[in-house]
């Protein structure tokens, strides 16, 4: 899946929010997002981060980005005003190696491997890179691996990626169960939304952050207002008390 539908919503309803956003996304691939919210970005803010990581970014994709006025690509961490950063790495060593790197991202997209192994380490390890107020995307959350686990490793296309995760069987499966195991065991109190009829979850802390959605019923996510209100700002150095 992507998040073609809600990117528009989430720009200019929470990221309008916050002066310097930084946004991570797992799993990129042609960049059906990263471009949308790099587009919007870079239309509404003076400073922006946008950091992508794939086990197989397209070489397509870096062309495209690198046309953009005024936005600095790279493969590696750069500190210009508006940069997008692109790591071909798996998301569990990249988060693994990445612990103490003194980031907060405002927005998490979690999109790459599907299934309960990945999802769980991944939020496990995102949650030190975050802010209070941070709100994460899990992507198919209601969809067809929601309790089924899929690795990339297992299709044809990427038979000769390396960095694809091997197969690994867990207790449970799918996207759904990942999540709400990681819910159910966070120190931090974690709320799960989803509306509508569509594929991903909201993942964030009441106390910091509200979203708000009326929709009719059935009315899908991408024809829908979502509105955010960063309720309180995070506090300077607050990562270290959380652990
Ligand atoms: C569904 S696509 C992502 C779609 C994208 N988020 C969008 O909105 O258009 C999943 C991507 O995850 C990547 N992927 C799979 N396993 C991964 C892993 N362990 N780490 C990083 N990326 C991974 C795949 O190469 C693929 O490009």
């Amino acid at each position: 899946m992507s998040y073609l539908g809600f990117t528009r919503s989430i720009c200019r309803h929470y990221l309008s929010q916050i002066e310097f956003p930084k946004i991570l996304e797992i799993g990129v691939d042609k960049g059906q997002t990263a471009i949308p919210i790099i587009q919007n970005l870079s239309c509404t803010r003076r400073q922006f981060m946008y950091t992508g990581v794939d086990i197989r970014l397209s070489k397509d994709l870096l062309e495209q980005l690198g046309q953009f006025e005024s936005v600095t690509v790279s493969w590696h961490d750069d500190l210009s005003d508006r940069a997008v950063i692109l790591f071909e790495d798996n998301s569990l060593e990249w988060l693994k190696n990445n612990q103490e790197a003194p980031i907060e991202f405002d927005l998490v997209l979690v999109d790459g491997d599907h299934n309960y192994h990945t999802v769980l380490n991944e939020l496990n390890l995102i949650q030190n890179l975050i802010k209070p107020s941070t709100l994460i995307v899990c992507d198919d959350y209601q969809g067809r691996y929601s309790e089924k686990d899929m690795f990339y490793s297992e299709r044809d296309e990427y038979k000769n990626i390396e960095l694809a995760t091997p197969r690994i069987n867990s207790e449970k499966s799918g996207i759904k169960n990942a999540v709400n195991d990681f819910v159910n065991t966070s120190k931090l109190d974690w709320k799960v939304d989803v509306f509508g009829p569509g594929d991903p979850c909201f993942l964030y802390r009441s106390e910091y952050l509200k979203i708000q959605a009326n929709p009719p019923p059935d009315t899908l996510l991408r024809d829908m207002d979502i509105f955010f209100e960063i309720k309180k700002e995070s506090p300077p150095g607050f990562r270290n008390s959380f652990f």
